[in-house]
């Protein structure tokens, strides 16, 4: 069909690199032949007790599907889907049956070398703000499901998010269900980390390995006072100056939905990888439901699913992703 010797081996490692809610990588192929495939999610990479609906990572596999169809596009191949209803209750669940055929035109979004680059970066921001043309090129990113994308850069605004994002994380920390289930992707130990090649890795959250170990073991201090006003201020200081925080809204919250939401937020976060522009969602201000609706109210935003610092950063070290002999099954 093609030069490449081996085409869902190539497409599945370069896809890889997506990413993914802690990094779980949800994903798991059975390839059939040369032009089938089947695309399952994978039960045990699942959030249930942070990402309650499933559909964050029903959003990863519309992300995964989304990169291996514009990585297909750069070998002058067409992927197209069968999709399925997304379920989690096997251990394994059929998400779509993927076809590869011959593509009439090149029409790739993005060149391959893209998809690797794009990272998340929680490094501090450079002093530069993202030129209003680059926001406004952004705002205007086509999606068939209605996804708008929203920029907030006054300072006033700005500290109340972050406010409010360190509040939520210290709620959130202190339900055991909740932190129990983060721990599980916690990775403070570089030699576990290179081996098990998933998970949050001390190393690219911008944290030294006993920083990231406290945080997630000492979780109780939050509720001190005087102690939970030092860690706010130590944050704060951790994460520099923030210029602009980038807003997603629409629907979200089916799995339909959620899978375009998915494959339109890769399709974001590539255009500003582009740019150079760098990402860090705080995921809690959506999943955790008070913080979602207090942050609706203070920008007059309906139907908020991700928000995100945005900006300059050096260049944010890389996180691993599993060998693509893990993500193949038989
Ligand atoms: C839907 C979604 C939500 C995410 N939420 C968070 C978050 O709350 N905090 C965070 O630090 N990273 C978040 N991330 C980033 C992932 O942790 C990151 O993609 C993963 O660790 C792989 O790293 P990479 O993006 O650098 O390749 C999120 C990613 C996605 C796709």
């Amino acid at each position: 069909m093609n030069h490449l010797k081996n085409p869902w081996r190539t497409l599945i490692e370069a896809a890889a690199t997506s990413p993914s809610p802690h990094n779980a990588q949800p994903w798991k192929v059975r390839i059939i032949d040369e032009t089938q495939s089947e695309l399952f999610i994978d039960r045990k990479r699942a959030l249930p007790d942070e990402d309650t609906t499933g559909c964050f990572m029903i959003c990863a596999m519309g992300i995964f599907c989304e990169a291996l169809a514009g990585i297909a596009a750069t070998y002058g191949l067409e992927l197209s889907a069968e999709y399925f209803e997304p379920s989690f209750d096997n251990e394994l669940n059929l998400f779509a049956k993927l076809n590869l055929s011959k593509a009439n035109e090149a029409n790739a979004p993005f060149p391959r070398e893209l998809y690797s680059k794009r990272k998340t970066s929680r490094l501090p921001n450079v002093k530069k703000s993202v030129a209003d043309n680059l926001l406004n090129r952004f705002k205007t990113i086509k999606c068939a499901t209605g996804q708008q994308l929203s920029v907030v850069s006054d300072a006033e605004t700005i500290h109340w998010m972050m406010n409010l994002n360190l509040e939520t994380t210290f709620i959130d920390m202190n339900n055991g269900p909740y932190r129990k289930e983060f721990h599980n992707w916690v990775r403070t130990n570089p030699r576990e980390s290179a081996e098990r090649r998933d998970g949050l890795d001390a190393r690219c959250m911008n944290l030294r390995p006993i920083e990231f170990w406290m945080n997630a073991n000492f979780y109780w201090m939050y509720r001190i006072p005087v102690i939970s006003t030092f860690i706010k201020h130590w944050y704060r200081f951790r994460m520099g100056h923030i210029q602009h925080f980038g807003v997603i809204s629409g629907s979200f919250w089916d799995s339909q939905s959620a899978m375009a939401a998915g494959k339109y937020l890769l399709k974001l976060w590539m255009e500003m990888a582009r740019e150079d522009v760098h990402i860090h969602p705080f995921g809690n201000l959506v999943t955790n439901r008070e913080a979602r609706n207090a942050l609706e109210k203070k920008l007059g935003i309906e139907n908020i699913w991700l928000v995100f610092r945005m900006g300059y950063t050096k260049e944010p070290p890389g996180s691993y992703r599993l060998d693509v002999s893990e993500i193949i099954i038989d």
